[in-house]
């Protein structure tokens, strides 16, 4: 596991970016696994800084994207499909029938999620797969007690990640109950894994994935057994370890 000190925010960006970009520029057709939240934006905005440059073109580029939520339309301002939209796609040159997520409005979402990995399969996996990390140690939407052989596959979505991510909801009430997820073994299966943390709310949850015991409580413990893993952090994220 290679660990990166970022001084700060925009630093922990640009470094997440040099690595895609290398990635890009080494294989056109690479397959790159995408995260939403907060902490990738200042990565999604450099990219789209280097698409507009002239530095990559995307075109033959295949996304992945590791969750949605359940129930809402592509449209919908709060579906994942619709930030990554706001926050990427709609900036860069990359085909849409390129960029992948879960349909969280499949009418069987069970049916979606094996669909799901076998898109990933004959796109040939994920050279690059980009995570954030939940305060829980989760990663995607594995929650802890996920089993980490688990597939594609819907979650019950923790109280503590639907108060986390209330922010972006007009309430918590708003936020939906169910996701779809790439699964732990889904994500291990990525050639290549880059993790971004940022702020000291993630310095436990961070201690815990690189020191921890290796546990189905701490989902993000399993990155100790992938053999290219890079965690990002500033300053801040990696004061525990
Ligand atoms: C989002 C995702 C989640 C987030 C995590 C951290 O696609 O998979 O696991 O990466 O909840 O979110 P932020 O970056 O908002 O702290």
């Amino acid at each position: 596991m290679e660990i990166i000190r970022a001084n700060n925010y925009d630093e922990l960006s640009a470094k997440a970016c040099e690595l895609v970009l290398q990635q890009v520029q080494t294989a056109r057709n690479s397959v790159v696994g995408l995260a939403t939240g907060s902490t990738p934006e200042g990565l999604y905005q450099k990219l789209i800084e280097a698409y507009q440059n002239g530095q990559v073109s995307f075109k033959d580029l295949t996304t992945f994207n590791l969750d949605e939520y359940a129930g809402l339309r592509g449209d919908d301002p709060n579906s994942y499909r619709y930030y990554m939209n706001d926050k990427l796609f709609n900036h860069i040159d990359l085909p849409q029938n390129q960029a992948f997520l879960p349909n969280g409005n499949a009418a069987d979402l069970a049916k979606e999620c094996r669909d799901y990995d076998k898109q990933i399969r004959d796109a040939g996996y994920i050279d690059l797969q980009i995570l954030g990390l939940g305060l829980n140690g989760h990663i995607g939407f594995n929650e802890p007690g996920t089993p980490f052989d688990s597939r594609t596959h819907v979650v019950e979505l923790d109280d503590t990640t639907r108060e986390a991510n209330a922010r972006f909801f007009p309430s918590k009430d708003d936020v939906p109950h169910q996701a779809l997820t790439m699964g732990i073994g889904t994500i291990m299966e990525s050639s290549q894994i880059v993790l971004l943390a940022s702020g000291e709310k993630k310095a436990d949850a961070v201690s815990k994935l690189v020191h921890g015991e290796l546990t189905e409580a701490i989902p993000s413990s399993i990155l100790q057994k992938h053999q290219h893993v890079t965690i990002i952090g500033d300053e801040e994220a990696l004061s525990r370890i």
